[in-house]
């Protein structure tokens, strides 16, 4: 395990203050200090298709959230989120289970329960700081880099052995399972594997990925500018869990229950779009409600076509048209809004305001969506008249201050000494 500097400030956090902050909550111990650092992640293209088989294209982006751990001499596991002053213990050795009021302790409540189903066993307690830098419920994933930072640190604490793979999809469960949100793969996947300087084209049927160069500031492309990628937040934060997401999981599942029998194909994006009409008249003639064949038909439609954009997008970004590639957020972004009815009034004004001003090539919301964030490529020079432009119009039409972030691509969670 590799040892980080307390200097270090890649990451955005002090180190020795928070180091120090441990020390005074759990005390001294000659117990071996780990550090855990999981980033967040963006959707580039390809949202809510990735529990229908489709392809996806993530990046890890350079927010993050840390994690310390130490073990200690009980059978005591203590959890203190150092930014919300919020503390819980619990016995190592007593049943997980979810509770409204254990908050974020939840989603480690869950690794640690699935850890030792899966044999893990832990020899002794241990104590956790959690502080992060993502903002919470904005569709950055911010879950999904709490259960991939806690799950390497707790394997690097008791020495075990676990691929990305395998953290990853035991985040996933925790979400689908102990926390009741049906997602898919993508955002544990990314932040357990992302590369930096890369998009991640994740194939999620198969979770075979591929990494396509993705170098934003500093390269000529063929159209001679130099993009940043631009995160808006609408700062109208959102809870998944209770949120139309599963809602929508649960119609493209009857959509394709119906769909299968005519359509040979293992999952709603392996449909051809010139399938589609024909995927329509199935649906009303098997549907007796026909305004609910109509609306699972808009669903069936967008995993369809939010597929194609991705495959099309990857093709503008090997040929480093990031001019082209970001022209596919924006039609990306009516099919989420249209057919798949998972924007809202604040991405709308975000995208809109975003995509009308000059420099942006295009936009779209990012994530699960429902509020939360969007994400703009800008020409780098116009990035401050760009905050100040979307900014100022969205405060107008939705009284509320979004924030921007201009990001780099990162590499994947990571564990030190500390
Ligand atoms: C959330 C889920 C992901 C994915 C996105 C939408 O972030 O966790 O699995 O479905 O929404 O693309």
């Amino acid at each position: 395990m590799k040892k980080l500097s307390e200097q270090s400030t890649q990451f955005g956090f002090d180190f020795v203050a928070l180091k120090s902050t441990f020390e005074a909550k759990y005390g001294q111990s000659d117990e071996q200090l780990i550090c855990s650092l999981a980033p967040a992640r963006v959707n580039l293209i390809g949202d809510h298709i990735d529990y229908n088989g489709g392809f996806v294209l993530p990046c890890a982006i350079n927010r993050y959230l840390c994690i310390l751990v130490r073990k200690n001499s009980s059978r005591t596991l203590s959890y203190f989120a150092a930014d919300l002053n919020a503390s819980f213990s619990f016995s190592i050795d007593a049943p997980a289970k979810y509770d409204e009021a254990f908050g974020f302790a939840n989603y480690l409540n869950g690794c640690f329960a699935y850890l030792k189903e899966s044999g893990f066993h832990a020899d002794s307690g241990f104590d956790v700081l959690v502080s992060s830098a993502i903002p919470i419920g904005s569709g950055l994933s911010s879950s999904a880099a709490l259960e991939i930072a806690f799950i390497l640190a707790v394997a690097e604490l008791f020495h075990l052995s676990i691929t990305r793979t395998e953290a990853a999809l035991l985040g996933k469960r925790v979400e689908n399972k102990f926390m009741g949100l049906k997602s898919g793969i993508m955002d544990q996947f990314v932040v357990a594997n992302a590369v930096s300087h890369t998009a991640m084209l994740l194939d999620t049927s198969s979770l075979r990925c591929e990494y396509i160069p993705l170098d934003l500031q500093h390269s000529d492309f063929q159209n001679g500018k130099d993009y940043s990628l631009v995160v808006m937040n609408s700062n109208k934060p959102r809870a998944l869990v209770g949120s139309k997401y599963n809602e929508r999981k649960r119609e493209c599942e009857k959509a394709f229950a119906i769909l299968k029998q005519v359509f040979i194909v293992p999952d709603l994006c392996s449909l051809m779009p010139q399938n589609l009409s024909r995927a329509e008249y199935v649906l009303q003639s098997a549907c007796a409600d026909k305004d609910e064949a109509a609306v699972l038909f808009k669903r069936v439609r967008h995993c369809v076509v939010e597929n194609d954009l991705v495959k099309q997008a990857v093709a503008a970004l090997r040929e480093k048209d990031l001019k082209s590639f970001a022209e596919f957020f924006t039609k990306s972004h009516a099919s989420l809004k249209n057919d798949y009815e998972v924007s809202g009034a604040e991405l709308d004004s975000l995208v809109s305001n975003a995509i009308k001003t000059e420099g942006c090539a295009g936009a779209r919301m990012t994530g699960a969506g429902f509020s939360g964030c969007a994400i703009a490529l800008v020409e780098t020079p116009k990035v401050p008249a760009f905050k100040k432009a979307v900014g100022d119009a969205y405060k107008k039409e939705c009284n509320l201050e979004a924030e921007f972030y201009v990001c780099d691509t990162v590499n994947a969670a990571a564990v030190f000494g500390l």
